[in-house]
């Protein structure tokens, strides 16, 4: 199993902090790393490292943690996509560093995030993540959430996954023959706003397609939270992709596809 994919079978949501201040030097490879982080629509997505007591931030589903990263990017075409892949960049190396992380985008006191996040006319800061050390033990309200949205659970293969078009789903063993079962296993385990994982693939001759299916609830006037999770698919399937040695490359350019209702063109990836 390749590096990432491991990594992406052992996060989940972490809610629950033991209450102490993540070590120093690992903040700072984290932040060193923000700096430098890349997507592949060129689009800046800024990062903020929040102290819990300095700016008084807190989350009702969340114990213990004492320092959170928002993320910020400019109102524009595709913002939704590069927010997604590369606040999951972020997070996925805050993982690889040990760090508990969760992706918040409903519950939190919205205001005062994008005040300490100097949020300005043209910006939106459609989520954030505390970042701290997991504690032993889940709170109970943090147990009861992950029973709420079922987070242990994904959606198979063959409905996620598609072979040519829409018509033919894709089993995990025609996955295997194309040599994309760990690249699309990595999407499948992806993190979605309430775990409702919109991301549709349809493979073709060295190609990937991606789609975001709706589900009701999730656009706002300035973002929609299911275009930022088919962003964090983007980065999970090109980072394992890359892995195996392939060179991914994104392409805005619909295929004509014929799509199921609902569900629209987001991106391809060429190898
Ligand atoms: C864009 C996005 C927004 C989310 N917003 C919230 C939130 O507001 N509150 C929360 O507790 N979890 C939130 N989550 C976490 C999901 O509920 C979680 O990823 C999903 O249930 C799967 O569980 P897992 O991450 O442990 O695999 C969000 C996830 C994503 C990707």
């Amino acid at each position: 199993m390749s590096n990432f994919l491991e990594l992406v079978k052992t996060r989940r949501s972490v809610r629950t902090f033991n209450g102490a201040m993540p070590d120093a030097k690992v903040l700072d490879e984290l932040k060193a790393f923000a700096k430098v982080l890349d997507n592949p629509y060129g689009i800046k997505v800024r990062f903020e490292f929040l102290d819990r007591d300095e700016h008084d931030l807190s989350s009702p589903v969340l114990t213990g943690e004492k320092l959170y990263v928002s993320a910020v990017v400019e109102k524009g075409d595709h913002a939704d996509e590069a927010y997604g892949y590369a606040f999951e960049a972020l997070l996925m190396k805050a993982h690889e560093l040990g760090l508990g992380t969760v992706w918040i985008g409903g519950t939190m006191p919205r205001d005062k995030f994008e005040k300490a996040s100097n949020l300005k006319e043209n910006e939106v800061m459609p989520c954030m993540s505390p970042l701290g050390v997991t504690a032993d033990k889940m709170a109970i309200k943090e147990t009861l959430m992950r029973k709420g949205v079922k987070a242990d659970t994904r959606k198979d293969f063959e409905e996620l996954f598609f072979a040519d078009d829409f018509g033919t789903p894709m089993v995990k063993e025609k996955a295997m023959e194309a040599g994309l079962c760990d690249a699309l296993e990595s999407v499948r385990l992806a993190p979605s706003a309430v775990n409702k994982q919109p991301w549709r693939v349809v493979i073709g001759d060295r190609t990937a397609h991606f789609y975001e299916k709706h589900d009701k609830g999730y656009v706002t006037p300035d973002y929609d939270l299911q275009r930022i999770d088919l962003g964090i698919a983007l980065y999970n399937f090109e980072k394992e992709l890359t892995e195996e040695g392939k060179c991914p490359k994104l392409e805005v350019a619909d295929p004509g596809i014929t799509a199921p209702n609902g569900t629209d063109y987001i991106a391809t990836y060429r190898w």
